[in-house]
């Protein structure tokens, strides 16, 4: 067998034996009210600051290619954690704090069961239905992470310049095929970007081109007003859609068919041929994305969990115990 062959094999066993062990009623016994302590954290965040609701689907994403909380693990004087790698600097406080508050109610009712990392599942799927998302049943069952490394990071998350090529082998590596990939990407339906992220795309785009051709004018040139050429606040950020920043809807992939992705990756979706036909399917039908979306989100909250006795349950999300 081909060498990559048998990789995606070993891939697909682990991922699969792992979920395997996750189930829906997994605290039935030990913490029967933990879906329920969550959501009320998740709602009151979310009144509070109405960004954490992407920020955490965004944090839960960078978790997991391998989710077992190591993002929000604290750096230490001898090792850089995740969180500090540059790709992680822009997951924003609210994410982080929503984890914290969440784990803090969780645990003034069943101490040292629940871990973080199936407390930031929860969270993550109960903000997308609060922003008007899908809902899913989330399974159950991960155990915290002891490691936490910058360079395992920088290593495995896509970049904002990624083509389609570079995407689908990122994701096949962790078990995820082209439907999980451009309905995951549908996340970028909300949220924010800093301009750094895109910037290139309408400055200095390649030798041939100042600005990416694949892009609407008139979103380029809104976009340069808030993001100038030199000059700008790196703080800023733009959002992802500009009409519905805050809503969970499929307002991502129509904008991708009117060349207003913000990032290449999210672009590059619409111009590749393998790629476009589900942009414009989801485009089209808003539950057909909702259902690949829950799917896709369940799967990767399977892969490379940690379960049985490996692991452990951390008592504060930010430090081993
Ligand atoms: C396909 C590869 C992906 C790439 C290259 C990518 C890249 C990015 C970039 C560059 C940003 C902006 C960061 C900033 O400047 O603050 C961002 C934000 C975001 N990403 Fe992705 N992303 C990808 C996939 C995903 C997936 C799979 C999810 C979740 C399922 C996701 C959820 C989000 C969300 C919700 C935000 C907004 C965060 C906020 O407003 O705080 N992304 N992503």
């Amino acid at each position: 067998m081909d060498k990559t062959l048998l990789l995606l094999l070993v891939i697909t066993v682990c991922v699969f034996s792992s979920s395997a062990q996750l189930s829906v009623g997994f605290y039935g016994r030990t913490c029967p009210r933990v879906e329920s302590i969550v959501k009320r954290v998740a709602l009151d965040k979310f009144k509070q600051a109405p960004t954490s609701a992407a920020a955490t689907v965004r944090l839960f994403f960078h978790d997991c290619f391998g989710c077992d909380a190591s993002v929000t693990l604290a750096s230490t004087p001898a090792n850089r954690a995740e969180k500090d790698a540059d790709i992680n600097k822009s997951l924003a406080g609210d994410a982080f704090d929503s984890v914290m508050k969440a784990k803090k109610a969780v645990e003034a009712e069943c101490p040292g069961v629940v871990s973080c990392a199936d407390v930031l599942a929860i969270l993550t799927r109960d903000f997308v239905g609060l922003t008007g998302g899908p809902t899913w049943q989330v399974k159950k069952g991960r155990r915290d992470g002891r490691i936490s490394r910058a360079e395992a990071a920088t290593a495995n998350l896509p970049g904002a310049e990624f083509s389609v090529n570079q995407l689908l082998k990122n994701f096949a590596t962790k078990g995820l095929n082209l439907v999980d990939l451009v309905s995951l990407s549908g996340a970028h339906t909300f949220g924010f970007a800093h301009c750094d992220q895109f910037s290139s795309r309408l400055y200095n785009f390649s030798s041939s081109n100042r600005m990416d051709p694949t892009m609407s004018s008139s979103f380029a040139s809104d976009l340069k007003k808030s993001c100038p050429i030199r000059g700008g606040n790196p703080n800023l950020v733009e959002p992802f859609d500009p009409v519905t920043p805050f809503e969970f809807d499929n307002a991502y992939y129509k904008n991708l068919l009117a060349g207003r992705g913000l990032v290449t990756s999210d672009q590059e979706l619409y111009s590749d041929r393998r790629t476009r036909k589900l942009v414009r399917l989801f485009s089209k039908k808003r539950q057909r994305f909702f259902n690949a979306f829950a799917d896709a989100m369940d799967k990767m909250g399977s892969i490379g969990v940690k379960t049985g006795t490996s692991g452990e349950i951390r008592r504060d999300c930010s430090r081993i115990n």
